[in-house]
C-alpha cells in the first residue's frame, strides 16, 4: 500500500496572483517558447512515455537522438515487448542508468500481457508500472492525456518555491506536499482554457501545455544559477525575485561529496580479437559487456603496477590508453586502461567471456564508459567499414 499523501493537508493558495492569472501567463507565453521537441509532436502515450523516461536523468539534448532511433527501433509497446535484452541494451547504450531500459521493456511486456492491452491513462494505473513514480505518472497523464495531474521535479520546484517564496529544504516531507498542492492548483486552474498552439502549429491540451510549460521554465529561464528573471512571464508576480533573493532557493541542503575512485581496464587482443564479459545479472549495468577490470585499491602506487600483477604480464607489456573520467550516482571514477597482446592469465580473463573482433566490438552493448575505451583503440587495429 502506498503511504497516504494528505497527512499533513498543505494550505491553500496563497500565492502572488491567482492561480488562473498564473496559469493563463504560462500558456500564453509557452505558446511562443516552447521549444520543439520531437515528442511535443506526438500525442502516443508510449513515445511521451519513452521521452519521460530517457529524460529522468538526461539532459534534452541528448536525449533527442536517443528517443528518434529507440522510435525507429521499437516503434510501439508491442515491438518493445518483443524485443531481445541485446537489442533494448544496445538502443540505450550511452545513456547510463539502464534499469530504465529494463523497466521500460517489463512495463512494455506487462501492457502488452494485460487484459485490455491498453496503455494506462491514469495516474494511479500509471504508477503500478515499473520505472513510473508520481513524477513520470503525472507528466504522462497530463502530456499524454490532457488530465489535471500534478507533475514536480527539480525544475518545478525550482519555479515554485522561487514564486511562493517558500523556504526550507524541499525534500522534506512537509515542503513536498505544499509543493505538490501547488502544482496541482496551476494545472487545475489551466483545465478548460482550451488548446494551445505551439510554434510550429501543433496543438497541445492545456494540461499538457501548463506542466510543460513549467518544465520548460524550469529548464531555459528559471535557471539554478544566472535566472533569467527579465525574460520571465511571471517576473512581476514572483516573491523571491521581488526581494532580489532568487538565488537563494531552493534550500536544498547540499549533498555529500562525491567518492573518488580509480578503476582499471584491460583490452586483450590475441590474434586480431579481443577478450569482452558480460556483467552478470542482479549487478549494475547487468547485461552490457566490458573489458576485464578491476577497483584499485587506495594504497596502490601505480595503477599500471597493479594492472600488471593481476594479470602476471611484465607492465612494459600494458600500453596506456587515455584515462577516461566518469561519474555514476554519486561516484566521481577515472578509469585507466591498457592494451596488450601478451593474454596474461588466462584465469583471470575468466571463462564467462568471449573473443570477440572489431565488428564484434561495434554490435555488443557496452556501457559509455567501455565504449570510449573501444574508440581508444589504435586506429590499425580498426578495419575498414
Ligand atoms: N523534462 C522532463 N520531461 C520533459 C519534457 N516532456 N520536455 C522537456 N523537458 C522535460
Amino acid at each position: 500500500m502506498r503511504a497516504s499523501r494528505t497527512a499533513i493537508a498543505p494550505t491553500g493558495w496563497d500565492g502572488p496572483g491567482t492561480p488562473g492569472d498564473l496559469a493563463q501567463s504560462l500558456l500564453q507565453w509557452f505558446s511562443t517558447e516552447a521549444r520543439d521537441l520531437p515528442w511535443r509532436r506526438t500525442r502516443n502515450p508510449y513515445g511521451i512515455w519513452v521521452s519521460e523516461i530517457m529524460l529522468q536523468q538526461t539532459q534534452v539534448q541528448t536525449v533527442i537522438p536517443y528517443w528518434n532511433r529507440w522510435m525507429e527501433a521499437f516503434p510501439d509497446v508491442h515491438a518493445l515487448a518483443t524485443a531481445s535484452e541485446e537489442r533494448v541494451l544496445k538502443q540505450w547504450e550511452g545513456l547510463g542508468y539502464y534499469s530504465r531500459a529494463r523497466n521500460l521493456q517489463r512495463a512494455a511486456a506487462r501492457i502488452v500481457g494485460s487484459e485490455a492491452g491498453r496503455f494506462p491513462d491514469t495516474v494511479e494505473s500509471l504508477l503500478e508500472m515499473p520505472g513510473i513514480g508520481r513524477y513520470t505518472a503525472g507528466a504522462i497523464a497530463s502530456i499524454a492525456f490532457n488530465r489535471p495531474a500534478p507533475i514536480l521535479d527539480g525544475n518545478v520546484i525550482r519555479v515554485l518555491t522561487r514564486l511562493l517564496a517558500l523556504r526550507g529544504d524541499p525534500r522534506t516531507r512537509l515542503l513536498q506536499e505544499i509543493l505538490w498542492a501547488r502544482a496541482q492548483d496551476l494545472v487545475t486552474a489551466s483545465e478548460g482554457r482550451g488548446d494551445v498552439r505551439m510554434p510550429w502549429g501543433e496543438r497541445l491540451g492545456d494540461c499538457s501545455a501548463l506542466n510543460q510549460s513549467l518544465m520548460e521554465l524550469g529548464a531555459t529561464v528559471c535557471l539554478p544559477k544566472g535566472a533569467r528573471c527579465e525574460i520571465c512571464p511571471l517576473q512581476t508576480r514572483c516573491r523571491a525575485r521581488a526581494e532580489g533573493t532568487q538565488e537563494r532557493y531552493p534550500e536544498t541542503t547540499p549533498r555529500p561529496a562525491p567518492i573518488q575512485k580509480v578503476h582499471a581496464a584491460v583490452v586483450v587482443e590475441h590474434a586480431g580479437r579481443m577478450w569482452v564479459r558480460q556483467r552478470p545479472a542482479g549487478v549494475v549495468n547487468a547485461g552490457f559487456w566490458e573489458f576485464p577490470g578491476l577497483e584499485i585499491p587506495d594504497t596502490f602506487d601505480s595503477v599500471r603496477q597493479h594492472v600488471a600483477r593481476w594479470l602476471s604480464v611484465p607492465e612494459d607489456r600494458l600500453a596506456p590508453l587515455a584515462p577516461i573520467r566518469h561519474a555514476i550516482t554519486r561516484y566521481r571514477i577515472r578509469l585507466e586502461s591498457f592494451h596488450t597482446t601478451g593474454i596474461g592469465r588466462p584465469d583471470v580473463l575468466g571463462s564467462a567471456g568471449r573473443w570477440v573482433d572489431h565488428r564484434e566490438l561495434e554490435v555488443l552493448a557496452f556501457t559509455a564508459a567501455h565504449r570510449r575505451i573501444v574508440r581508444l583503440l589504435p586506429k590499425a587495429a580498426v578495419p575498414a567499414a
